[in-house]
């Protein structure tokens, strides 16, 4: 039976905390409710997409939030209603852009609070996550279901509730014959390794460490810019290899995946650990040095988590690369000699018809559309979690 294809909105705002990613989506589907066998292939047409940076008090208010020990209960509910009207906003003017309204709505929200691992909280054993951005508003404002709160799903199945994008990277990139890496360098840098004629369960991924968040806190202090444009401050510096290896001894590095990592890792207390270790180092340097961390923690990870295993006898022949790390070149030349001395060759999503900022903005249009028809869309091999579950929530206008 072949369904009418759906207009899906998928609507992306990741840990740099810069705005809001919408992609527009062509779902076709021709599976039945509750079918749970992936897809081999995903078919969907990227329609296209749109980003829409937070306003400056916007932004500083999602960054005090998240790096908040203490919050104001009022604050951050309105907070949330603030956000939803902010998507709303971002959808509508993406549908005007491009002239088509969206049937369904996959919105990640912005996450204020990850703790994939087991704590202790008044006596009891939790994992908790917390994404805002008022869902009800968007549906009503845009006139569509929306669906939303992707993780808890996944952390009640006992998974870290991260990654969630190798769903879609499995689909578009695995290969018959070549094993791929997609690494995605947003605030945090994920990868998800597919080796080649790999089934799902033999996926792996996890993040590897800083994306942009360190080289972004580090320009915003010493330069008063958000980011570093390019990655022009980082070509006109000097990298500080001890610095380096000093930072990748920090337990995070050690530990082997599935690992996840926010603000709560790679935040303000890392950033003033990396910024002692500089020492005195001109400002451009440290700049240079926190691009470097990236590129290296990456390439780091690919050789003792991906390729190393001797019992697997992985072989990876090319990373796919996408996020707003994808625009520093420095970053990317970096990348690019790391990836040669493993036998990697770096191409972009942009060349398999995915923008590079587009990537997650999609990947939460298609994960909204398997809960839609009640499917089940984490990788447990990706989240640790025990089953597949159906992830989400969904508000109708
Ligand atoms: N032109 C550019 N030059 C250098 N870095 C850029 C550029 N555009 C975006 N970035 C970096 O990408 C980040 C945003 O990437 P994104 O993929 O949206 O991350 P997230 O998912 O965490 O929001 C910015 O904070 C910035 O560090
Ligand atoms: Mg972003």
């Amino acid at each position: 039976m072949t369904k009418k294809p759906m207009i899906v909105a998928g609507v992306m705002s990741g840990t740099s905390a810069d705005g809001i990613n919408v992609a527009l989506v062509t779902m076709n589907d021709s599976r039945q409710p509750r079918e749970t066998k992936t897809r081999s292939r995903v078919n969907f047409q990227l329609i296209g997409h749109a980003e829409f940076a937070y306003p400056k008090k916007v932004r500083a208010a999602v960054l005090a939030a998240m790096n908040a020990t203490r919050a104001s209960v009022a604050d951050l509910s309105r907070l949330n209603f603030l956000l939803g009207e902010l998507y709303a906003d971002a959808i509508l003017a993406t549908q005007s852009q491009l002239r088509i309204k969206a049937d369904l709505i996959g919105c990640h929200g912005q996450t204020l609070y990850h703790q994939g691992e087991t704590a202790r909280f008044l006596g009891r054993k939790l994992t908790t996550t917390w994404q805002t951005g008022e869902p009800a508003i968007v549906a009503a404002r845009v006139g569509a279901p929306v669906v939303s709160d992707f993780r808890p799903a996944d952390l009640a199945a006992g998974g870290k509730g991260a990654p969630l994008v190798p769903f879609l990277d499995y689909l578009l990139f695995r290969d018959a014959h070549m094993g791929r890496i997609a690494q995605n360098i947003g605030g945090i840098a994920n990868l998800t390794a597919i080796p080649a004629h790999a089934s799902a369960s033999q996926v792996i991924a996890f993040d590897t460490g800083p994306g942009n968040m360190v080289i972004d806190a580090v320009t915003d202090r010493l330069f008063r810019q958000p980011f570093d444009r390019g990655g022009r401050i980082a070509a006109s510096g000097k990298v500080q290899a001890n610095v380096i290896r000093k930072m990748l001894q920090r337990e995070f590095f050690r530990k082997a995946p599935p690992k996840t990592a926010g603000r709560e890792e790679f935040g303000r207390e890392f950033v003033r650990e990396f910024l002692r270790a500089c020492g005195r180092c001109p400002k451009q340097y440290i700049v240079a040095t926190a691009t470097a961390l990236t590129a290296k923690s990456i390439a780091d990870a690919i050789q003792r988590y991906t390729t190393q295993d001797p019992t697997r006898k992985l072989r990876f022949h090319e990373m796919i690369l996408s996020g707003g790390g994808a625009k520093n070149s420095t970053l990317v030349s970096m990348l690019t000699s790391e990836l040669a001395s493993l036998g990697l060759r770096l191409r972009f999503s942009d060349e398999f018809g995915l923008p590079s900022a587009a990537k997650e903005a999609v990947a939460f249009a298609v994960l909204a559309h398997e809960t839609w028809h009640r499917r089940a869309s984490n990788l447990p091999s990706a989240t640790g979690a025990t089953r597949p579950a159906i992830l989400g929530k969904i508000s109708y206008p």
